[in-house]
């Protein structure tokens, strides 16, 4: 997979000679009603000549009218083969922009400039895209890289403690599937008190471990299905909260997914109790818990197996036997996962 990630803290300047390398037709970016007030204006010099596309921000609008609201603007703006396509924003814009990039005459380059942690550490690496469809997340999509991603925390003062801590979830799952060192480090880290250089550097290695994984398995055929680690039983969880209409952050819901599959991990490998419970607690102190009881498990239970991740509505997830020692393809039963919902509310306090 070629995609070049870049850490710049000037990221105008760093954009300029991107753009300048490039020897592009022209240049498009892409960004939300947010970025477009607060990020776009420190990009004035790189982006002073591009065609603003703008799309309305969360992601309930990470959808087939806001794709087809993006061809339509790289139509109108007369873009070709040769032109780039920037994507700033979250994990919404970089995962749509990346798809409308990928399809527009059959793939037009782009870059990613995430602005939002969650952004960094995992939506705008890596190569996949997509978009919701039928009430199911990144339904539709591509594996197409960015050709480069530039990734700065100068963008971080601006966001709320929520979606800090919405990346620091995707950190904790790249950590725990790294090794006990990282993941202690990260929990041990008081969340309240993080400065940006000690985040940058988590940051770098958090981004390093998901490279390392990428590069060897780029469309997901094998190890990279390790990244979903928290993410069968935390998508059930985030689409279950949208349908009854209290949406929560991705990466709330992926802290809640890594406890019920780390308490799976536990009932069916032996992950050791010590370090389900120290994952458990730091979840508890900073993510709460979602609210739901055991009337709400037929639905999650249905929405884990239409989970791209299962198969013939088995429903599948990772596991892990110990930090660091990951193993995929685990076929979970009704049963097992019901008691593992009841285990997570009770470690978390439902
Ligand atoms: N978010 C998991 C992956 O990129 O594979």
């Amino acid at each position: 997979m070629s995609q070049h990630i870049i850490y710049s803290n000037q990221v105008d300047a760093t954009l300029s000679a991107v753009i300048e390398g490039g020897n592009y037709h022209n240049v498009a970016v892409l960004v939300d009603q947010n970025t477009r007030q607060h990020v776009l204006p420190m990009l004035a010099s790189s982006l002073e000549k591009a065609m603003v596309i703008e799309i309305p921000a969360g992601d309930e609008h990470k959808t087939l009218n806001s794709l087809i609201s993006v061809w339509e603007a790289l139509e109108s703006c007369g873009a070709t083969r040769q032109s780039l396509l920037v994507n700033l924003g979250g994990g919404m814009v970089t995962d749509l922009g990346g798809l409308a990039a990928a399809t527009f005459k059959r793939g037009i380059a782009c870059v990613n400039v995430p602005t939002t942690l969650l952004g960094a550490v995992d939506a705008a690496v890596g190569g996949k895209t997509g978009i919701n469809f039928m009430g199911l997340k990144n339904e539709i999509g591509t594996f197409a890289p960015a050709r480069h991603v530039i990734i700065s925390t100068c963008f971080f003062s601006t966001l709320r403690h929520e979606d800090i801590l919405s990346g620091y979830a995707e950190m904790l799952k790249h950590a725990i599937l790294n090794s006990c060192h990282e993941f202690t480090a990260l929990l041990d880290q008081d969340l309240n008190a993080t400065d940006s250089d000690h985040l940058l550097e988590r940051l770098k290695a958090s981004v390093k471990l998901k490279e390392d994984i990428v590069n060897k398995d780029p469309t997901e055929q094998g190890l990279r299905k390790a990244l979903n680690l928290g993410h069968t039983v935390g998508h059930a969880l985030e689409s279950h909260a949208l349908e009854t209409g209290s949406p929560v952050a991705h990466g709330y819901a992926v802290a809640w997914g890594l406890v019920v599959e780390t308490v799976l991990s536990h009932m069916i490998l032996g992950f050791p109790s010590d370090d389900l419970y120290a994952l458990a607690s730091f979840v508890k102190q900073n993510y709460g818990a979602p609210s739901v009881t055991c009337e709400h498990y037929d639905r999650l239970i249905a929405l884990m197996r239409h989970d791209k991740k299962s198969a013939a509505g088995e429903i599948n997830c990772t596991l892990l036997r110990q930090c660091g020692e990951p193993t995929i393809n685990n076929k979970i039963d009704v049963d097992s996962l019901q008691s593992a919902l009841d285990i997570m509310r009770d470690l978390l306090g439902v």
